[in-house]
């Protein structure tokens, strides 16, 4: 899959559109590869891999303004049945000779669509009169030569028009979005009857796809993956271990920052489970020197980067002089947004940066990056499908430099330890929470569960009393947000009672720390981490 020229694919041409990905995920949702190209890809890598179906998303622009993205005209002659959305639908009428008055008139929001009395298997299992969501300001004044009016809406006299005969379709409305109630049935329509797919791409294909595709890649060389315990990185070494097994060397360096539990659950999963080589490096004191000393949270950052690199190339040299076989790979966890959101340009375009990339002393690896056509979900079900277990398939978001930077100041293994139990604390206590408004609601991202939650440790000291003796010990700061995506977030109201029994809990069982607050900031203003 990683070339993608197993599976059938439906490309969605992307001329800006906000529901661009979405219509990827959509497309997916219903068992059918789907990815995002940019308008202006190279119509010979179209040619090269042909798509089973093409799909032209919305987009902000009006089609005569200057600069506003086109469509190559080729892409309606490649024999592979079409369907447009909005800007989709104009961009297709102006290309074949039809016309798109600029109208004063917009449609925004939900709008009443009435089908023509003409058959059209786009529309076909839909009522004669609907609803659907429109969010445009153009819109079609004449169809090309060949073209049927399927619908229309008291604002939009050409709503919907098609030519069968060329399998070209187009609405003007966005089937993609919930609130257009057949806008699901309309894609099966499409993917379906008329492009004659089958609902063939599930988890299990995935993993067949993926296996077949990186053992032939592989060839009988050798694999080195870093295996940090993040969901992407586990979920590779899942995969890679039942493609290639022992092929593949994870190395996992503990450096003392991870969460408790968890560099034992690696371990564990990595060599109970799975058949890799698995590398366990004790890195904890290394990284404890050369951190010692040091608060300004880039400068811990960079170290912790650095360091790793250190631990992994002696590895990967080791195992190198172990046989005097090179190793030739290197996996990585690239997920699909990485590739999206690195240019916004179609996969295949970014794919070429990434071929080789150099390291210091003049090794090179190659690049393995199975997750790379995949969402975080669909790479979360795919770790789940492998038999991960749910905690590192659901892990919450972590950062790369841990707990380093949840310690604000120096970092101690004796801070370590104190911000470790805490954090435990304040997550097993909010783990049963979470828990209980599913059990509740039967919904996992219910309005109040909470989405991120961990332990803070600052640089300070403040005066106490535990039964008749002063204290001078460390506060704690609980942050817990509500967010969908870590770019704005809000604190979580929490239950009084919740927070009370994790204070208590925390100055009780946590030795050093006499006192407990709770943030109470956003994002933005604030970040969801500290540092
Ligand atoms: P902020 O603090 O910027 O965090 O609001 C947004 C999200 O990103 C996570 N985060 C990181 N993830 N490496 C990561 O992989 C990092 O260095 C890092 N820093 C922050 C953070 O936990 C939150 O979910």
């Amino acid at each position: 899959m990683q070339e993608n020229n197993r599976v059938p694919r439906v490309i969605v041409v992307d001329f800006g559109a906000q529901y661009g990905q979405l219509i990827t995920r959509r497309i997916r949702d219903l068992n059918v590869y789907s990815e995002l190209v940019s308008h202006d890809v190279d119509f010979a890598e179209i040619e090269a891999d042909l798509p089973a179906a093409i799909v032209l998303s919305g987009g902000p622009a009006s089609v005569y303004a200057e600069g506003a993205p086109t469509l190559d005209s080729r892409f309606l002659e490649l024999g592979v049945p079409v369907l447009g959305f909005c800007y989709g639908m104009q961009v297709m009428a102006s290309t074949l000779g039809g016309t798109v008055p600029q109208t004063d008139i917009g449609e925004y929001g939900p709008a009443e669509l009435t089908r023509c009395d003409v058959e059209s298997q786009l529309f076909c299992d839909t009522p004669l009169e609907q609803t659907v969501w429109m969010s445009h300001r153009d819109s079609v004044g004449s169809v090309p030569a060949g073209f049927v009016v399927t619908a229309s809406t008291p604002t939009t006299a050409i709503a919907a028009m098609e030519c069968p005969s060329r399998q070209l379709y187009a609405t003007q409305f966005h089937p993609e979005v919930h609130h257009t109630v057949y806008g699901n049935q309309m894609l099966k329509n499409f993917l379906f009857d008329i492009a004659k797919l089958e609902a063939s791409w599930t988890m299990n294909s995935i993993i067949d796809e993926i296996t077949a595709t990186v053992r032939e890649q592989v060839g009988d060389e050798k694999v080195i993956l870093g295996l940090s315990g993040g969901v992407d990185s586990s979920v590779v070494a899942a995969l890679l271990s039942h493609a290639i097994g022992k092929q593949l060397t994870c190395v996992f360096v503990n450096h003392g920052l991870m969460r408790k539990g968890e560099p034992e659950e690696v371990e564990r999963v990595f060599t109970k489970q799975f058949d890799a080589n698995f590398v366990y490096v004790d890195a904890r004191e290394q990284y404890a020197q050369a951190l010692a000393g040091v608060s300004d949270p880039e400068q811990k950052r960079k170290i912790i980067g650095t360091e790793f690199w250190h631990v992994f190339f002696a590895e990967a040299a080791k195992l190198e002089a172990a046989d005097g076989k090179p190793v030739k790979f290197l996996a990585q966890g690239t997920i699909y947004p990485d590739v999206i959101e690195s240019g916004s340009k179609s996969a295949s375009k970014i794919k070429s940066h990434h071929n080789l990339i150099p390291f210091p002393d003049g090794v090179h690896f190659e690049l393995i990056e199975p997750l790379r056509n995949l969402f975080k979900d669909e790479v979360r079900a795919l770790g789940a499908t492998l038999g991960l277990p749910e905690s590192m398939v659901y892990r919450q978001p972590f950062p790369g430099p841990g707990l380093a930077v949840r310690i604000i100041g120096d970092v101690t293994l004796e801070k370590l330890e104190i911000l470790r139990n805490a954090d435990a604390i304040v997550r097993e206590e909010i783990d049963a929470y979470n828990h209980q408004l599913f059990e509740q609601t039967g919904v996992r991202d219910s309005e109040r569960s909470v989405w991120q939650y961990f332990a803070v440790l600052p640089d300070i000291r403040s005066v106490g009393v535990m039964g008749d003796e002063r204290t001078y010990a460390h506060p704690i700061i609980i942050r817990a947000v509500e967010s969908r995506d870590a770019m704005t977030a809000d604190w979580a109201r929490l239950p009084h009672e919740l927070l009370a029994k994790i204070s208590s809990r925390i100055v009780a069982e946590v030795e050093g720390v006499n006192r407990v607050a709770y943030d109470i900031t956003s994002k933005p203003p604030g970040t969801i981490e500290w540092e």
